[in-house]
């Protein structure tokens, strides 16, 4: 049957406040489809790239990749999830913040008893990320040295306690006081608050000199060369976000200069794509969090009508951890 929600709808990409609260119809779910009655709504920097028009998408529009909830129903052919189901999603369609959203029933996740909503909604998208970053972009092992930038924030903080699981020493960047204390109560061991010291400089100093294997990079511009310092010869860079902008015009000379470099820009969407691949990492993930190793951590709750406000929070660079919506 088709469903009346209230959902957030963008008609032109550009300012938080292109975001606004309508009522939209949900049709009856398609075959393998599924209708998820959400219970709570993830925020990503991604959705902040869909409404700015950093990543260009058809207008109008909804906004958000992901939520958890319960299905509310289900179309023909749809094996493996049924009405009253806990799930959760978080590779789209884009159209997440809404009180309900239909999905495909290939990119559903069922919710593991223990897994609440609110902890679905803080954990799917950022700690399927730090699974694939550190687990297959580049696998990390035990006894390596690391560099994160952004340690305190959503995908940060579960970076974190990853490392620290996988016995791993983790050099997180920070933009506060506050933001390294955070960082190094969630396993970072080593913090560098970059307005008060040279993060290369650091490093180095860190690593005795020899730079670090990976760095991943979600702040994108403001970091990438100091990202590319930091590395080891034929270290690599793992690029995997904007959220101080895009990076474009690389001489790719410069990876030979600074010593034969590699750079990859991953996308989680591209790791997790088959039923298989999304089986796999979401059960490692959900493995860590029923052991209480990765935990969620919301700092920012907003109700749904004030996603312009969430929004404004994430550039503000005030946040730290997860933020979610409420329905
Ligand atoms: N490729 C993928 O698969 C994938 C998946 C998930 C997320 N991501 C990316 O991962 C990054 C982190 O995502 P998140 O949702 O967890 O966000 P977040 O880290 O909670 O927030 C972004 C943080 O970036 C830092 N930052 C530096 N320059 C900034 C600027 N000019 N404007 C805003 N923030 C700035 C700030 O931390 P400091 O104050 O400490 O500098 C800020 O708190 C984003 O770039 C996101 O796009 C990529």
């Amino acid at each position: 049957m088709p469903q009346s929600v209230k959902a957030i709808r963008i008609h032109e990409q550009g300012s938080p406040s292109v975001m606004k609260l309508e009522n939209v119809e949900l049709d009856a779910p398609k075959p393998g489809q599924v209708r998820v009655r959400h219970e709570t709504i993830g925020v990503n920097f991604i959705d902040t790239y869909h409404r700015s028009g950093l990543y260009k998408i058809p207008v109008p529009s909804g906004i958000g990749m992901e939520a958890a909830g319960v299905v509310d129903a289900i179309g023909e052919g749809v094996a493996g999830f049924k009405p009253g189901d806990r799930v959760g999603y978080c590779s789209g369609p884009i159209g997440a913040y809404a009180q309900a959203h239909t999905v495909s029933a290939a990119q559903l996740m069922k919710l593991p008893d223990g897994v609440s909503s609110e902890d679905a909604a803080a954990l799917m998208l950022k700690g399927l990320t730090v699974q694939y970053l550190f687990r297959s972009t580049y696998r990390l092992k035990a006894g390596e040295t690391i560099l994160f930038h952004a340690a305190a924030g959503g995908v940060g903080l579960i970076a974190c306690q990853w490392a620290k699981h996988l016995g791993v020493t983790m050099i997180g960047t920070v933009g506060s006081d506050d933001k390294a204390d955070l960082a190094l109560g969630n396993g970072c061991t080593h913090v560098i608050n970059y307005h008060k010291e040279d993060v290369v400089a650091r490093v180095k100093e860190i690593t005795g000199g020899k730079g670090v294997p990976v760095v991943y990079d979600g702040v994108g511009k403001d970091t990438f060369t100091i990202s590319l310092d930091c590395l080891s010869p034929r270290g690599l860079l793992a690029s995997f976000g904007n959220s101080s902008g895009s990076v474009t015009g690389v001489d790719l000379g410069i990876l030979a200069a600074k010593g034969s470099l590699y750079v990859t820009r991953p996308t989680l969407f591209h790791y997790i794509a088959t039923r298989e691949e999304l089986d796999a990492a979401s059960g490692e993930l959900f493995d860590l969090v029923a052991r209480g190793i990765v935990k969620a951590d919301i700092r920012q709750r907003f109700a749904l009508a004030d996603a312009v406000k969430a929004h404004e929070a994430l550039a503000s660079r005030n946040t730290v951890g997860a933020t979610v919506l409420i329905p």
